[in-house]
C-alpha cells in the first residue's frame, strides 16, 4: 500500500463454512500467520457440510486457532490493532461463532472490530499476495471471478482512496461451480469434497470422450422478463447473445444442467454398479491417495471426469473473458476454492494472455477459505475507520457492493 498509510496488525477470524481460521496480517500486505482448521474429515461421511456439526466444531476450535495464529505471529491480544471477522455470506450458526468471539475480544480488549464480506475477502487474497511479492501496481478496473463451493460471481472492482466498490456483472443462476464438482464427485462415488479429486483424476482421462453441448451449460433465465431486461445480439465469439440489465451487460452462469447430464450419462451407460463398488472400496481406506482413486476408476469413468472438467472450465473461462472484453478490463483476478484447479489456471493463463489481459490467482492455500484474506480486506476499512457497531449480526445472504 501507499507509504503514508498507518501500519496496523489486524487479527482476522473466519468461520463462514467448514474451516475455522485465524490470521495476523500487517497493513493488508504482509501475512504473518495463517492458521486453518479444516472440518473436512468431520463432514466427509455425510458427503457435504452439515450446518449443526459445523457450528459445534467451530465452537470447539475457535479459541485454540486464534491463540495459535497470535503465537505464530509473535503477537498477543494486547499488541494487535483491530479484529476483523467474516459477517457473511455463509451458514448463520457457523458465522455467529466467529462473530460472537470477535465481539467478546473487541469488548474485553477495547479494540475496534471490522465486519468483512467473505467474497470481498476472496478478492483481497489476491491483493495481499501481490503486495507481499512487491507488486503495488494494478491496472483498473479489475474483473474478479470468485468461484467456490457456494459462489460463482463476476465483480468489477474499483478503488478510490481507501474505499473499494464492487459491481456484480454475473452470477450463477443455480449451482455454483464448486458445487457441481462436489455433486459430480459424489455421484461417481468419489467422496467429498469433489474438486480436488476431480482435478487430479482428470489428467488420466480423455477430455474429448464425452460431449457436453453448450445447451447443457447455458444460463436459462427463469425470472419474469421486466422492462430493464433485454437481449442484445453480440458477435459469435461472445457466445451469441448477452443479457443486459439496467443498461449493463451481464454474464451469468448455470451449472445444474451439466450435473444432470453426467447423471444421465451414468444411467444410460450401466455405471451405477461399478460406482457402488468404488464407493464401498474407497470407504474402507482411511485417507485414499491418488493411486487408490485411479485404481478404483475404469477408463469410462476417467474419460467422463476429464470431459466434465473440460466443459465446466471452458464455460467459466469463456464467459469471464467475454465479460473482460465487454467491460474493457486490464486485470483479471480468479479466486475462491475452485481457483485451485490446475486446468482452470492453465486455461485462464493461456487464453487471457492471448487477449492481452494480466491474470492473477492466489496461491493454493489462499484460494480456499482462510482468515488472512479477511484481515487483508479489513485494512482499507481500518484506515477509513469503518468499524462495526457492537450489535451487528451474521448475514447469511450478504451481498457485495
Ligand atoms: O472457497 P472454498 O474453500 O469455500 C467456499 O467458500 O465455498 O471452496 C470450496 C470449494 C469446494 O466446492 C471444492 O470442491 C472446490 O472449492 N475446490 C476445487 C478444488 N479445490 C477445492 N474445485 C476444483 N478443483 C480444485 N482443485
Ligand atoms: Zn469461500
Amino acid at each position: 500500500m501507499i507509504g503514508h498509510m498507518p501500519s496496523a496488525y489486524i487479527l482476522g477470524i473466519e468461520s463462514s463454512c467448514d474451516e475455522t481460521a485465524a490470521s495476523v496480517v500487517r497493513s493488508g500486505e504482509e501475512m504473518i500467520s495463517n492458521v486453518v482448521a479444516s472440518q473436512i474429515a468431520l463432514h466427509q461421511p455425510y458427503g457435504g457440510v452439515v450446518p449443526e456439526l459445523a457450528s459445534r466444531e467451530h465452537l470447539r476450535a475457535i479459541v485454540p486457532v486464534v491463540k495459535q495464529a497470535l503465537a505464530e505471529a509473535g503477537k498477543t491480544f494486547e499488541t494487535i490493532d483491530a479484529i476483523a471477522v467474516t459477517q457473511g455470506p455463509g451458514l448463520t450458526g457457523a458465522l455467529l461463532v466467529g462473530i460472537s468471539y470477535a465481539k467478546a475480544l473487541a469488548f474485553a480488549l477495547d479494540k475496534p472490530i471490522i465486519a468483512v464480506n467473505h467474497l470481498e475477502g476472496h478478492i483481497h487474497a489476491v491483493l495481499l499476495e501481490e503486495r507481499q511479492k512487491g507488486n503495488h501496481e494494478l491496472r483498473f478496473p479489475v474483473l474478479a471471478l470468485v468461484v467456490s463451493g457456494g459462489h460463482t460471481h463476476l465483480y468489477l472492482a474499483r478503488q478510490s482512496a481507501d474505499t473499494w466498490a464492487y459491481e456484480n456483472i454475473g452470477h450463477t443462476r443455480d449451482d455454483a461451480a464448486g458445487e457441481a464438482f462436489d455433486k459430480v464427485a459424489k455421484l461417481l462415488g468419489l467422496g467429498y469434497p469433489g474438486g480436488p479429486v476431480i482435478d487430479r483424476l482428470s489428467k488420466y482421462g480423455n477430455a474429448r470422450a464425452v460431449k457436453f453441448p453448450p445447451s447443457q451449460i447455458k444460463n436459462p433465465d427463469r425470472r419474469t422478463p421486466s422492462k430493464e431486461l433485454a437481449f442484445v445480439a453480440k458477435s459469435a465469439t461472445d457466445g451469441g447473445t448477452t443479457q443486459v440489465e439496467n443498461g449493463r451487460p451481464r454474464f451469468d452462469f448455470s451449472y445444474s444442467g451439466i450435473k444432470t447430464a453426467v447423471l444421465r450419462y451414468v444411467e444410460t451407460h450401466d455405471m451405477p454398479g461399478p460406482i457402488d463398488s468404488r464407493r464401498r472400496a474407497l470407504a474402507t481406506i482411511a485417507k485414499p491417495k491418488l493411486e487408490d482413486y485411479v485404481a478404483n476408476c475404469d477408463k469410462q469413468t476417467l474419460d467422463l471426469i476429464a470431459s466434465f472438467q473440460r466443459a465446466l472450465v471452458g464455460d467459466l473461462v469463456a464467459k469471464t473473458l467475454a465479460a473482460a472484453r465487454e467491460y474493457d478490463v486490464a486485470t483479471l483476478f480468479v479466486t475462491g476454492g475452485v481457483a485451485a484447479n490446475a486446468e482452470l489456471r492453465e486455461t485462464f493463463e493461456g487464453d487471457a494472455a492471448e487477449q492481452g489481459l494480466a491474470v492473477f490467482f492466489p496461491s493454493r492455500p489462499l484460494s480456499t477459505d482462510n482468515a488472512a484474506m479477511i484481515a487483508a480486506a479489513a485494512y482499507p476499512k481500518f484506515v477509513a475507520r469503518q468499524f462495526a457497531p457492537m450489535d451487528f449480526s451474521a448475514e447469511a445472504g450478504m451481498v457485495l457492493r
